[in-house]
């Protein structure tokens, strides 16, 4: 394994998902692990990530300095390079001005190590401030550019090697074979990560944990849960129970769809608590979007906790936490993709039950929950399914949710997802989706002038939703959508098509 320390870069999990993808495991860990802590964690090899500080700021993240005694191979990139050299008794020299950029790599000798193999001539990505004045003994430098004299250097003898540019970003064309260098050629890593091995551990590990005990998880249909559930299920078998809350906020035959999948062709243990009316009595007369997800999560835990509390025995909880999640939680830098789950979350749920909790996915990225799930024998349908918010249509219903209401969205949405799909899409785009409108415009049909709702069509390309572009999607399947939605959805005469990009307009409307 590779273990990760997180100076805080924007780009760490970059790093990690790059090791990943050449079978290595690795984990994440923040700069004041303990040395005791990594010896037994056994890395092959330590990468030190970059990050924003410099390392004269008062509080500069640092790692105990025995690190580099422990004999372990160590790449630092960035940052990771300044506190290596600053630790190890060279200097950074300190500056206000950031390159920042594509810049020309010239490699210095042939060498081996980090570079082996690279051309003698490439393209890196550089971002930073303050760069290197003198090398540690023992230390030389190994690339330059025309603005960093120490792009790369080494002290192969202790194998300490480190990378003022980022190899992680696409950017640096040959960084792929600078981490691949890392990975095979210093630290020997055997390619072992595949998620057939991921199965075997797992089911061994939630056995150990769990013992003879009882684990409820809550399931919502999304890919997450779906796989956590199938996981849970070849590891301890019935005594897994999911509860499935039908809070009414759902695609169209969503429900019935998991039902099915579980239910009958899984053959787990699924409680579906039909709650339908409540939520909707519950968001009477509420329009704003915050208040909406509010209630629809006490009302969520309420229904849950109620179906939780007749299943006898059970002394977990299980939840499909991922690793960015987990990463991000802990992280003294904090990041951006922690408030999205925060709405998913059966909060304050685990402690009130006094359950413990189970987060068997906890360690993998949503790219290998995909794969898991393959490995698992489920249907590209689930292992694929666009990401769908915890309160459901409630925030694609502009305004009140009423019965009425969600019978329109649901029908118009249910147009385009089956247009979408025919046309070969709905893996293409993250999302896609319609928006109910709180307005009405005047149409005309036949003789008749209409005075009806408008639907909108969302639909957009992203890697993991904190940026996101509209999808461009041709007119002519556009064009079916609009025809079709307002010819066979009751109570709308008008379609329109969002061309907004995130940022600075967010991919659901609220
Ligand atoms: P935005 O609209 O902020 O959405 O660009 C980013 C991602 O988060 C999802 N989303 C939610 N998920 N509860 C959820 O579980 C919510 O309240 C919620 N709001 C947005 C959204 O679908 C997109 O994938």
């Amino acid at each position: 394994m590779i273990l990760i320390i997180d100076f805080g870069s924007q780009y760490n999990q970059l790093i990690a998902r790059r090791v990943r993808e050449h079978q290595v495991y690795c984990q994440i860990e923040p700069p004041g692990i303990e040395l005791g802590k990594i010896r037994e964690l056994r890395p092959e090899g330590i990468i030190l990530s970059g990050g924003p500080s410099s390392i004269y700021e008062a509080h500069s993240p640092r790692v105990a300095k025995g690190i580099f005694d422990l004999g372990i191979p160590i790449l630092g990139i960035c940052y990771g390079l300044q506190f290596m050299v600053d630790a190890l008794g060279g200097e950074v020299i300190r500056s206000d001005k950031r390159e920042y950029g594509l810049a020309a790599l010239k490699i210095r000798k042939k060498g081996g190590g980090v570079l082996a193999g690279v051309e003698k001539k490439t393209r890196c990505w550089m971002s930073h401030g303050d760069r290197i004045g003198r090398l540690p003994k023992g230390f030389r430098i190994t690339a330059s550019t025309e603005n960093t004299e120490a792009a790369a250097a080494e002290d192969a003898k202790r194998r300490l090697y480190g990378l003022q540019f980022h190899p992680e970003v696409v950017h640096t064309a040959e960084g792929k074979r600078m981490l691949e260098n890392f990975l095979f050629g210093v630290c020997r890593c055997a390619k072992s990560w595949t998620m057939k091995s991921f199965v075997l551990d797992a089911v061994e590990e939630i056995r150990g944990t769990v013992g003879d005990k009882r684990v409820i998880l809550g399931l919502s249909g999304g890919v997450d849960s779906s796989v956590a559930a199938v996981l849970l299920h070849q590891a301890i078998g019935r005594r897994l129970t999911c509860v499935f809350v039908d809070n009414g906020l759902l695609r169209l035959g969503e429900a019935e769809k998991v039902r099915a999948l579980f239910g009958k062709n899984f053959r787990m243990d699924v409680r579906f608590a039909r709650a339908r009316k409540a939520f909707v009595e519950g968001l009477k007369g509420v329009a704003d979007p915050e208040r909406k997800r509010k209630i629809i999560g006490r009302i969520f835990i309420e229904v849950f906790e109620k179906e939780a509390r007749k299943i006898k025995g059970a002394e977990f909880l299980a939840q499909g936490t991922l690793y960015p999640d987990l990463i991000e939680s802990r992280s003294a830098f904090g990041g951006p993709s922690a408030v999205i789950k925060s709405h998913h979350n059966v909060g304050g749920l685990p402690k009130k039950m006094k359950l413990k909790l189970v987060e068997p996915l906890k360690h993998l990225f949503k790219d290998e929950v995909r794969l898991l799930g393959k490995e698992l024998g489920m249907s590209d349908d689930v292992v694929w399914r666009q990401p769908f918010p915890g309160p459901g249509l409630a925030v694609r219903i502009i305004g009140e949710v009423t019965e009425k209401r969600l019978v329109i969205l649901r029908n118009a949405d249910a147009v385009l997802m089956e247009e979408i799909r025919a046309g070969n899409y709905y893996r293409k785009l993250w999302q896609s989706f319609a928006v109910l409108l709180p307005i009405k415009s005047v149409g005309i049909m036949g003789d008749q002038r209409t005075y009806e709702n408008v639907i909108v069509i969302r639909a957009v390309t992203s890697e993991d939703a904190m940026t996101a572009d509209w999808a461009k999607l041709p007119h002519d399947l556009l064009g079916r959508v609009s025809s079709r939605i307002i010819n066979e959805v009751r109570g709308v005469n008008r379609v329109v098509y969002d061309i907004s990009s995130k940022p600075p307009s967010t991919i659901e409307w609220e």
